[in-house]
């Protein structure tokens, strides 16, 4: 049964794409690849151009302005209709931020119209130059995300890359 499984498994054609603007979502879709070993290509969002042929694709983007970045977004709604797909998605805010719920809830909106097969989420490190911006913004909420750049120096770290191969390992086995 369980080699049943696994020549099934090896069978699939399973695509890893993503968008990162300064390589966090990146670290995050190489550890996807790492776990997966051989059966899923790894492919910038912007060399992808769409899920044909792939059993299953996992895609990964920031968070950007509360909601996917707009490569990603515009990615999900052309091509994630009907399609299986895992999403994975990094942002510089803690785990305890209370909007964050709403944030990833416009991620996962963005892919309304696929089978979502799995979902994963961590913080990513903010760079230098976008909490510069912020911290120059009029917006007291803004500026206040910018102060709190030193609380995702590093990140993801090892334990964020960990969960990343279990959730790949998860969506695989959850087929
Ligand atoms: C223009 C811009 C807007 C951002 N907006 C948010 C946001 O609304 N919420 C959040 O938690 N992080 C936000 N971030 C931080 C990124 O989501 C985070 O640093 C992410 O890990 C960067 O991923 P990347 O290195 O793959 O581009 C923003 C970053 C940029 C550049």
């Amino acid at each position: 049964m369980a080699a049943l499984r696994k020549e099934r498994v090896m069978e699939m054609r399973v695509l890893i794409t993503f968008f990162s603007q300064t390589g966090k979502t990146r670290m995050v879709a190489e550890a996807i690849r790492e776990e997966l070993g051989e059966i899923a290509e790894l492919k910038e969002l912007s060399d992808t151009e769409g899920l044909e042929g792939y059993d299953l694709a996992f895609i990964g983007f920031p968070i950007m302005a509360f909601g996917p970045a707009q490569p990603a977004r515009e990615f999900l709604e052309r091509h994630a209709a009907g399609r299986k797909v895992a999403l994975f998605v990094t942002h510089a805010a803690p785990d305890d931020e209370p909007a964050l719920q709403d944030w990833l809830e416009n991620c996962r909106a963005a892919a309304s119209g696929a089978q979502l097969a799995g979902f994963f989420h961590c913080q990513g490190e903010l760079s230098q130059a976008v909490a510069d911006a912020l911290l120059a913004s009029d917006n007291p909420d803004l500026r206040g995300f910018g102060e709190r750049r030193s609380e995702t120096l590093g990140q993801p770290d090892e334990d964020a890359l960990r969960r990343a191969r279990s959730f790949a390992r998860e969506v695989i086995e959850g087929l």
